[in-house]
């Protein structure tokens, strides 16, 4: 599909039909109120009618804001996918909704089709957007942006939905690889041998009955003057078996998903280099495989961490906290950044406290909370920010090690999976540092807002949001 942005009056442009974004209270202003009245539209937020005779395909939103006006043009462009029209015109209402239009258009008409054998042919070819304004450069550019970073998110999706028995750690190595060799980024792999050297003893250990080597990829990017240097680091778990304390079977399926913080952190960088912001980026992943097996890890084993820290395993499914703390280790050692973010698919806990389209943030600067908060919501991405907690601390105490992998107590699981991390993370560098767990909004297998079946591509829009307004 070919996405082109016009300067030409809407009327000059020859296309099959018109999308047309409409509000209720505008909808006895229109030329068809009258078939619109019999079709029985209201113009409710993602309803949408095809008024096929006259070249219109009516699109409802309760207000013209840049969220409605995303998940608006994702019902569109469903549509017009599955219809016959070869080529599609719209006018763009203002330079502020165009990235959500972008964004509506690109994630909401992603597919994965690797593996149908024969996917649908689609019709649609060419879609123009049009724009009367005396200003094109700077609504062209905002539209060069949007499809980058609508880009890089459905690059993290692809990943993220391609089947464990391909997507194993060394084909994320080898990922990583041509992404560094695409976007002139540097590229460090440490394998198995290298992470013995490190000492990485809880990161082995999840993937050591795994017939996949585990790997932890180190990605720069380094513009000439940055104005800041950032960590992101990526839980890459390109599957959660649970290990031998096993999943349910019900709860087994998706965990190909375990690897969307690290396809986070690679869509992100690419993103950014494609952007080319002034900003230092580093991402760190683990790229690891829980499985079973007579070599796998145990409950009631004890790991020494890379960073010295004792850690008693009493559940094998509490893994991706234990890859992540020698990474931020390894990351921390590495790299003097002014901020360190992680992603993760951590806990189910932070879908029970947040819902499934929310992804948690925890950390200990509320200022850099708040910012990431605004980020977010200019970015379309949910978050919501949960609170730590020296009670809940305190129910990490292992009576053997020094820390436990799981909590004693049921509740708080998402901050409890946080306070965990946060042991790993040096005192200088507690204020620089956020969690996101992405474990709800990383995966969907019911369609909402811009997003379709499988991965979400979570992270991507929101970092690249921060980081293009970072000074
Ligand atoms: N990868 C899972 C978390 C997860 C669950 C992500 C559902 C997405 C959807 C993680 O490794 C895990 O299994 N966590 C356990 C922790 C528990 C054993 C303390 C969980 O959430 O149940
Ligand atoms: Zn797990
Ligand atoms: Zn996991």
């Amino acid at each position: 599909m070919n996405i082109k942005l016009s300067k030409k009056s809407i009327s000059d442009i020859k296309a099959d039909i018109t999308v047309e974004f409409l509000t209720s209270d505008k909808l006895s202003d229109h030329t068809e109120t009258k078939i619109l009245n019999q079709a029985g539209f209201k113009a409710e937020q993602d309803s949408i009618c095809f008024l096929h005779e006259r070249g219109i395909l009516a699109c409802g939103i309760d207000k013209k804001n840049n969220d409605n006006i995303r998940s608006a043009a994702a019902s569109a462009i469903k549509a017009l996918k599955s219809s016959n029209y070869k080529s599609v015109k719209l006018d763009v209402i203002s330079n502020s909704s165009l990235a959500g239009l972008i964004e509506g258009i690109v994630l909401g008409g992603y597919e994965f089709n690797d593996y149908k054998s024969k996917p649908e042919e689609i019709t649609l070819k060419n879609i123009s957007l049009c724009i009367n304004t005396l200003d094109f450069k700077k609504v062209q550019n905002t539209f060069n942006e949007a499809l980058i970073v609508a880009n890089a998110t459905c690059f993290a999706r692809d990943i993220v939905n391609t089947a464990p028995q391909e997507m194993h750690p060394q084909s994320m190595v080898y990922l990583a690889q041509l992404l560094a060799a695409d976007n002139s980024l540097e590229c460090e792999i440490l394998q198995e041998k290298d992470l013995e050297k490190e000492k990485m003893g809880a990161m082995l250990a999840v993937g050591r009955a795994s017939i996949h080597g585990s790997a932890l990829i180190h990605l720069s990017y380094k513009p000439a003057n940055p104005k800041k240097i950032i960590s992101l680091v990526g839980k890459g778990l390109t599957y959660d078996s649970g290990g031998l304390s096993l999943k349910q079977p019900a709860s087994m399926v998706t965990m190909k998903m375990d690897k969307a913080g690290a396809c986070a952190v690679l869509g992100m960088i690419k993103a950014a280099s494609e952007l080319k912001l002034d900003v230092e980026i580093h991402g760190f992943i683990g790229a690891v495989e829980n499985m079973v097996g007579g070599d796998a890890y145990k409950p009631d084993d004890v790991l020494v961490s890379r960073s010295g820290t004792t850690i008693e395993v009493r559940n094998t499914d509490a893994e991706g906290r234990l890859v992540l703390a020698d990474v931020l280790s390894y990351a921390q050692d590495k790299v003097n950044a002014d901020y360190i973010f992680d992603f993760a698919t951590l806990t189910g806990a932070c879908m029970v406290a947040l819902g499934q389209y929310t992804t948690g943030i925890m950390g200990h600067s509320s200022k850099l909370k708040d910012s990431l908060c605004k980020a977010s919501s200019k970015s379309g991405e949910l978050t919501g920010s949960l609170p730590f907690n020296r009670h809940l601390k305190k129910l990490l105490k292992s009576e053997i090690a020094d820390i436990s992998n799981v909590s004693s107590k049921p509740y708080g699981g998402a901050i409890t999976a946080g306070l965990f991390l946060d042991k790993f993370i040096k005192e200088e560098n507690k204020e620089k540092w956020l969690h996101f767990d992405i474990a709800g909004s990383a995966y969907t297998e019911t369609p909402w807002d811009c997003n379709v079946y499988g991965g979400t591509g979570a992270g991507v829009r929101l970092i690249s949001n921060f980081l293009k307004n970072i000074d």
